[in-house]
């Protein structure tokens, strides 16, 4: 029979498309809901990929530009305390395409793999498209938001492959502690089990947090295959690219799993990505400065409205407990912040069950649009 997949037809009923949808038909409505930076891509760059664009109309090696995965090794070692060697790094299409590889490559049909919930809504389709299956390891406020490795240790059975986490995390900004990540690393090594560490957001980090990439620890290199992405860093969104570091037996079979999603990923972005990686961090400190400033006053304001919103210490969002001013569900009630108030949020529930109750706020949005957003959403609540 012709028709849609029994596998696509499974996947979850996500409302983002529609609320962007919304956001481009009606005129004056505020998004706090934006996953990406505001910011454009730093000058430098821009120019640098207009003037090389001529020598980047071909593929490249699935595995990337030797002199990008080079350049990556050296900002993996002064940076994340990683040592890899360019076998090790794959380039892929932005990360998202390394969610994809990285599954396609390790887990089998039903094999089990645990995701963050609340936690990123992609990485459940992902391991639903590969025909895994995605089981949730709460995120608590009470616990701010940090997973329980008790919880992760009693969920991981025989049919489980992997463990995804987050750090600085979407959607709760929160950021995890080393003892937090040695603790999920000796379950990795207890149980044999492969963590997929997406650190998209690494470079976006407040107060006197400290990113940790777990794939630094000792004893770490052949379990963990740590995912970044130029996006956030250098607001590259647009020019979709991510890299992988993989434990040395998986190189071949995901650099295999890469070729046959995107053949190579996009030629001028790499050549754009070596130029960023040689670049001072002036770029990255301002827009963290701009986010900062957003995120101070965004939780405070957001506070005195009684969202109560744990201060996140990573990322560029704030998830917030909705339940002391309505008893309307996440959904209903981000709709009507939309309808009524016209500012455009996430409802907790696009991260998985465990996220009721909370909407989610990005301050990737230019400080007086916060500002205006806030007061409309205070004349709301009144
Ligand atoms: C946690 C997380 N991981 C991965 C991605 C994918 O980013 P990209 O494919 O642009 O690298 C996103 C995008 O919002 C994200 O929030």
């Amino acid at each position: 029979m012709r028709g849609v997949s029994e596998r696509e037809k499974h996947l979850p009923n996500f409302t983002l498309p529609e609320l962007l949808r919304i956001m481009h038909e009606v005129k004056g409505i505020i998004s706090l809901s934006a996953g990406e930076p505001d910011f454009s891509t730093p000058k430098p760059l821009l120019r640098y990929g207009a003037s090389i664009i001529h020598k980047s109309t071909h593929y490249t090696p699935t595995q990337g530009l030797k002199e990008l995965r080079e350049a990556i090794c050296k900002k993996l070692k002064r940076e994340n305390k990683i040592n890899a060697s360019p076998e090790n790094i794959v380039v892929t299409t932005g990360s998202q395409e390394a969610i994809f590889a990285s599954l396609l490559t390790t887990t089998d049909p039903k094999s089990q793999v645990l995701i963050p919930n609340p936690g990123y809504l992609a990485y459940l389709p992902a391991i639903e498209l590969s025909d895994g299956k995605p089981v949730s390891y709460k995120l608590e406020e009470k616990n701010n938001f940090q997973p329980n490795p008790d919880e992760i240790k009693k969920l991981a059975n025989r049919k489980t492959k992997a463990i995804i986490i987050n750090s600085p995390s979407n959607p709760t900004g929160q950021v995890y502690s080393r003892k937090l990540l040695e603790d999920i690393a000796d379950i990795a090594r207890e149980k044999n089990l492969y963590i997929f560490s997406d650190e998209a957001y690494e470079k976006l980090i407040y107060d006197d947090e400290k990113h940790l990439s777990i794939g630094s620890l000792n004893g770490m290199k052949n379990y963990v295959l740590s995912l970044y992405s130029f996006s956030k860093s250098y607001a590259m969104c647009g020019f979709r690219l991510g890299y992988i570091v993989v434990p040395k037996n998986l190189s071949e079979p995901i650099i295999e799993s890469s070729h046959f999603l995107t053949i190579s990923p996009p030629h001028v972005s790499q050549l754009m990505a070596v130029k960023a990686l040689s670049l001072s961090d002036r770029h990255i400190k301002k827009m963290v400065r701009a986010y900062n400033k957003r995120r101070k006053y965004l939780v405070k304001k957001l506070n005195e409205m009684n969202l109560i919103t744990r201060e996140p210490k990573g990322a560029f969002y704030a998830f917030s407990n909705i339940k002391n001013v309505t008893k309307k569900k996440s959904y209903d009630f981000s709709q009507g912040l939309l309808k009524k108030a016209r500012v455009a949020v996430v409802p907790g529930t696009e991260f998985g069950k465990y996220g009721e109750g909370y909407i989610r706020f990005s301050y990737a949005t230019k400080l007086f649009l916060i500002k205006k957003a806030l007061e409309r959403i205070e004349r709301y609540l009144r």
